[in-house]
């Protein structure tokens, strides 16, 4: 301890917290004016290179700037820690600005880190073949013929806002559509239309969930699921699904699951990233755990016209009639057009024990005006008369050879294995994870893809606990899906994870 002040301590001090904030002595002009003072130029100078020491008062100005002890930067005190609480202050003009807080635990990585390297080697010239995004368009996947010349039709009826549901046209046809699926009580008030689902999963989240609130959820999910439950402050509950089981929700877990804060469970069917559709028997269990427990069910059914195998897909509103069913679907992926960007969903069965949830979802739903018009004026064409994504669904078509296709390979590689999908695009094969070593499956996807040029995402994105899975979407071409699978075979041939 020193009692005398130094002139060359104090100066060595205001160039060391200069230093390690990285302001110049404009910032720290600025910043003394933002708290009153008026400090000179030349004078500051002088303080900066020890010609002279300030009055008190200065040096407690910047000790409050700084956050450091008048005395320490004075030189008459020794403080070792100030050294390391230095550095947090920001030039004015210099500000930078972090992401929320409310992000803090939102996972989406099927556009995450991996799929950020992947762009990077794009960049750079290198060819990646993706496999990582259910985007049929630039598959070769045309949208029907009938729904843009439609649209253009249309186009200039759809310059303005729409109610902020929809169109009465588009809600009427899902509606009906609704009404084909057996799902009771709809009424043309109860559908809101949105720019895709992704937006009505969000919206219905914002709606719901308070601090605290639990949903149940599958693993593996469609993390936008988990990732809106938890913007929204509530907590997702993930219930296993059953490999062994065709990947079908474990219902002894679901009901491990449930506690006094669970207000919903999710369930997607038909599956992504599975590729599982829930037969009857399974959804009129997961509606008993629902009825016993008072729980909203959210079921995203948007791949329910693309199902395989003669198999038909089956509302789970439909088997409860007496419960609060929310229904989302779209024309994303059964018409192509998952850049027009329209999805619905459909309030059914009990909604009397829902109108204040449903005020807030109205709330929510004029406070974005309405959805994209020019896509809600094709929905009555998409939903009404030929469908024809059915073609690509039975053999012969591309989503069912590619199928089965992807589902022979991947089986052939030894180490790995997969259930066949029985709809959607997708399918999740399992990792012999003791085999190739692999403890950290986004690691392994990296690998895959520095390797192969091949980007896969690995099941953590979709919250899948364990480091032995990944998706394949299989929506290129077998010609395409041939020389992928030839490549993880090689891949799977030397790999081992260090
Ligand atoms: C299960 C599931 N739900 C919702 C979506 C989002 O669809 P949309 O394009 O309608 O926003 C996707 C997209 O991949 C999905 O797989």
């Amino acid at each position: 301890m020193d009692s005398s002040f130094s002139g060359s301590i104090f100066a060595d001090r205001l160039n060391l917290l200069l230093e390690q904030n990285n302001l110049k002595q404009v910032d720290l002009i600025k910043l003394a004016e933002q708290k009153g003072a008026t400090i000179g130029k030349s004078r500051l100078s002088q303080y900066i290179s020890g010609k002279t020491v300030p009055r008190r008062g200065v040096i407690e100005l910047f000790a409050d700037i700084f956050g450091v002890d008048p005395d320490w930067l004075a030189g008459t005190k020794d403080d070792p820690e100030v050294q390391a609480h230095a550095g947090t202050v920001q030039a004015p003009g210099k500000r930078t600005f972090s992401k929320s807080a409310k992000l803090d635990n939102v996972l989406y990585d099927v556009r995450g880190p991996v799929v950020d390297t992947a762009a990077v080697m794009e960049s750079q010239g290198t060819h990646v073949l993706k496999l990582n995004i259910g985007n049929p368009a630039p598959f070769g996947f045309r949208t029907p013929d009938e729904v843009i010349y439609d649209m253009r039709m249309q186009l200039t009826d759809c310059e303005g806002y729409s109610d902020s549901k929809g169109l009465f046209s588009a809600r009427k046809a899902i509606m009906q559509y609704s009404q084909l699926k057996n799902v009771p009580n709809v009424a043309i008030e109860d559908v809101y239309t949105g720019n895709g689902v992704s937006e009505l999963i969000n919206l219905s989240m914002q709606a719901l969930l308070d601090s605290g609130d639990e949903v149940l959820i599958p693993a593996p999910d469609y993390p936008l699921w988990t990732a809106c439950v938890t913007l929204a402050g509530g907590r997702a509950v993930h219930y296993r699904c059953d490999e062994q089981a065709d990947w079908y929700p474990d219902i002894a877990d679901i009901r491990k699951k449930v506690s006094s804060r669970t207000k919903a469970i999710v369930i997607i069917n038909p599956n992504n990233p599975t590729g599982a559709l829930y037969p009857r028997d399974v959804l009129e269990q997961i509606v008993e755990v629902a009825r016993e427990h008072n729980l909203i069910i959210f079921s995203d059914e948007i791949y329910d016209r693309l199902v395989m195998d003669g198999l038909e897909h089956i509302s789970i509103a439909s088997l409860a009639p007496d419960l609060f069913c929310v229904t989302f679907s779209g024309l994303s992926k059964s018409h192509m057009i998952a850049g027009f960007r329209i999805g619905w969903m459909v309030l059914s069965g009990n909604k009397s024990v829902a109108s204040d949830y449903i005020q807030g979802l109205n709330m929510l739903a004029n406070m974005r005006l309405c959805s994209n018009v020019p896509a809600q004026s094709v929905v009555q064409t998409a939903l009404g008369g030929y469908q024809s994504v059915k073609t690509y669904t039975v053999p012969g078509g591309r989503i069912y050879e590619q199928r089965e296709f992807i589902w022979k390979a991947l089986n052939d590689i030894p180490g790995i294995s997969a259930v066949k999908p029985k709809a959607a695009f997708y399918i999740f094969p399992k990792i012999d994870t003791a085999r190739f070593n692999i403890t950290n499956d986004e690691k392994f996807a990296l690998d895959l893809l520095r390797e192969k040029k091949i980007l896969i995402i690995h099941g953590g994105g979709f919250n899948w606990p364990e480091p032995d899975h990944f998706r394949v979407v299989y929506l290129p071409r077998v010609e395409v899906l041939e020389d992928a699978a030839e490549k993880m075979k090689d891949f799977f041939a030397h790999y081992r994870q260090r």
